[in-house]
């Protein structure tokens, strides 16, 4: 972008943030840095509906979901698309999964949509998938081939196991620290189709995998976990340069194992705890560099957030939304080989609690 149109855009994005009608996070990130990204897309994960009786909603999480639409929309300059990393609800109805959809419309553009553990361990994704088309597929865009894997799958014999009710089933799935549950998995008919589709890529084809669960062994105990990690990321290796973005954990983690680089999203329902509360297990990541502000019981928002991607050559940079902060970001760093924190929101950076929507 040219000096005169960024100090334009600057301009009048000063007026619309002063206006109150921009959020000032959307105005710092659409001129993080003056380079042109070959292109961008929103990321936004785990919103959680919940419904309570009738028509009403759990509204905190409503809101989240609500204000991550309405700057995404903002977003100048527009992203390509949108992805939405999964657990769209709560306990999988077909009213949770509803509403957030019709929240979900308001987005300008396509989205691509993630199956997560809560949309699907009611009704087996059948209420899911009649609303959104498979549960997995690939995609082609400006170079880069896509992946949209569901990684929530689990053992047959407990999917169909005797449960008293679909919502016995769902319960059990839906809690974080449940040793009833039991660990995601791709499969091994997900995987055959993954083998197949990639024959087709070339090698130097950058490729971005999108999955609810890590594709790599966080915490077994919390499900941060996807069992068969190990043979998805074989099927991955021969390529340069693979990145894998997923949902689940609810707060910013990032990793590189081999060519692949892993990024986490923010929810914009609630905060998980972070992987220092379990660093004692002896399969975690390594503790983050730079702790993240967190919590403020008297902001509703805290700690949860959205995401921009900006891909370039194949290498991406993440810039985490955080609602009454400043965004952090995390990008490929080429000489280290890893993402690395380019960017984080320092305490005295912190804006003051405002617009609650
Ligand atoms: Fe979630
Ligand atoms: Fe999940």
């Amino acid at each position: 972008m040219s000096g005169l149109k960024r100090r334009e855009f600057m301009k009048r994005g000063a007026a619309l943030a002063a206006a109150g009608s921009l959020p000032l996070g959307v105005v710092e990130l659409a001129f993080a840095d003056d380079q042109t990204p070959d292109f961008s897309f929103a990321f936004i994960s785990d919103s959680h509906i919940t419904h309570i009786k009738g028509r009403e909603f759990v509204r905190n999480f409503d809101r989240g979901l609500m204000r991550a639409v309405a700057e995404a929309n903002l977003l100048h300059p527009r992203p390509d698309f949108v992805i939405y990393g999964g657990d769209i609800a709560q306990l999988g109805t077909a009213a949770e999964i509803d509403h957030g959809l019709d929240i979900l419309g308001g987005l300008r553009g396509d989205v691509h949509y993630v199956m997560g553990e809560h949309d699907y361990y009611l009704d087996l994704g059948e209420h899911w998938e009649r609303r959104l088309g498979p549960q997995y597929h690939s995609f082609d865009h400006k170079g880069v081939h896509f992946v949209v894997l569901n990684s929530i799958l689990t053992h047959e014999a407990w999917t169909h196991g005797a449960w008293d009710s679909p919502m016995a089933r769902m319960n059990e799935m839906a809690r974080l620290d449940n040793p009833d549950g039991s660990p995601f998995m791709v499969g091994a008919a997900q995987r055959a189709w993954l083998k197949q589709d990639l024959e087709r890529v070339y090698c130097d084809t950058p490729i971005v995998v999108l999955s609810h669960s890590p594709l790599q062994k966080i915490y077994r105990g919390w499900n941060f976990w996807t069992e068969d990690a190990e043979a998805v990321q074989a099927l991955l290796a021969p390529f340069r340069k693979v990145t894998v973005l997923y949902g689940h954990v609810h707060q910013i983690q990032y990793n590189q194992i081999g060519n692949i680089s892993f990024h986490a999203a923010m929810a914009t329902a609630w905060p998980w705890p972070y992987p220092g509360s379990y660093s004692q297990q002896t399969s975690h990541l390594p503790k983050l560099t730079v702790p993240m502000n967190r919590a403020d019981p008297f902001f509703e928002r805290d700690a949860t957030g959205w995401q921009f991607v900006n891909l370039h050559s194949g290498d991406i940079d993440v810039h985490y939304q955080l609602p009454g902060n400043t965004p952090r970001v995390v990008a490929f760093d080429a000489a280290r080989g890893h993402p690395v924190d380019r960017h984080h929101q320092a305490p005295e950076d912190r804006l003051p609690t405002q617009d609650h929507y």
